[in-house]
């Protein structure tokens, strides 16, 4: 019996350093439609050994041995619902960092700033990341938030949502725990002001910060299931270039409702070009790609 148990972990032991056969046009073809019509990204030709790799990672963990066997799983196995929530982590770039596009902050910051006091007063600036990834956009966002409300000495009337389709990555921007390292290069005031050493060479959110802050898993394909409405930022960069033209306006148009009149609608730079969303006003900006949504939805 021993000696079968050390026979099959060296089986293993093997397979695991095995190196998996290249994938063949079809069987990529299978994938990038699978990951499309899931997520809406795209993957090009470029992007095969990307797909590979990361793919190959999670079949030796599980100890599958064939794309075709493990596509089988992830497209209509029993644990195919399982499967696919931790394959699409590994499949997505989740690359992001605090303040991470100043020009579109420093607009958010003069948005709120020239908000009429009694609208700021009356009721919460409500504010969205879009593809907030492990939390440090949204983050950003309460921390800008709350200056320019102590800049206006109003109090602290705001909330952020954070949404991704990573469980994992929401997993870990609820915890609210970073690495100093991410911190480099961020303003030595807001440094100490927002973020607490932690244990082994991490920082964590203050309180008062991340109370303003949740987190919810959702895929920007399903918004019409999102309770999100009447937003007053909403936020979305580096998730669009991913996806397809015709879906990027898709899912712009989509956001576009969420707004609240007179709301702001902030993207990554070229993430939409020759194209004007029906019922915003482009912010006039040499830098960020950002539209008002008109009080009336008149053109
Ligand atoms: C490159 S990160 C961008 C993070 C942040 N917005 C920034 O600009 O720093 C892209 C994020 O989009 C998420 N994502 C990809 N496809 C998605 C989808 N269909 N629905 C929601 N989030 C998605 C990924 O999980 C990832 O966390």
């Amino acid at each position: 019996m021993a000696e079968t148990r050390n026979d099959q972990s060296a089986a293993e032991g093997i397979w695991s350093m095995r190196r998996l056969p290249e994938m063949d046009e079809a069987q990529f073809s299978q994938w990038q439609t699978l990951l499309e019509h899931r997520t809406g990204i795209t993957l090009n030709a470029g992007r095969k050994s990307f797909l590979e790799t990361n793919l190959g990672i999670r079949m030796r963990e599980i100890g599958c041995n064939s794309y075709q066997a493990y596509y089988e799983k992830v497209a209509s196995g029993p644990d195919a619902i399982v499967e696919w929530s931790t394959l699409v982590d590994r499949l997505t770039v989740q690359e992001t960092r605090f303040f991470r596009d100043p020009d579109a902050f420093r607009l958010v910051s003069d948005y709120v700033l020239t908000r009429p006091r009694e609208v700021l007063k009356k009721r919460p600036m409500e504010a969205w990341s879009v593809g907030s990834s492990t939390g440090e956009e949204p983050y950003t966002l309460a921390m800008l938030l709350n200056e320019c409300m102590s800049q206006l000495a109003l109090p602290p009337l705001y909330g952020v949502t954070g949404s991704d389709i990573s469980k994992p990555a929401i997993e870990k921007a609820q915890r609210g725990l970073f690495n100093a390292r991410k911190l480099m290069g961020m303003d030595e005031e807001m440094k100490t002001r927002y973020f607490r050493p932690a244990e082994r060479n991490s920082v964590e959110i203050v309180e008062s910060i991340r109370e303003r802050v949740c987190f919810t898993r959702l895929n920007v394909l399903d918004l019409k299931r999102a309770p999100m409405h009447g937003m007053n930022i909403i936020f979305c960069q580096n998730l669009l270039i991913y996806f397809r033209r015709w879906r990027r306006r898709e899912i712009v148009k989509r956001l576009a409702e969420r707004l609240a009149p007179g709301g702001l609608l902030v993207l990554g730079q070229g993430e939409v070009t020759d194209w004007h969303p029906p019922g915003l006003q482009r912010v006039p900006s040499e830098h960020v790609l950002a539209w008002i949504r008109r009080q009336t939805d008149e053109e």
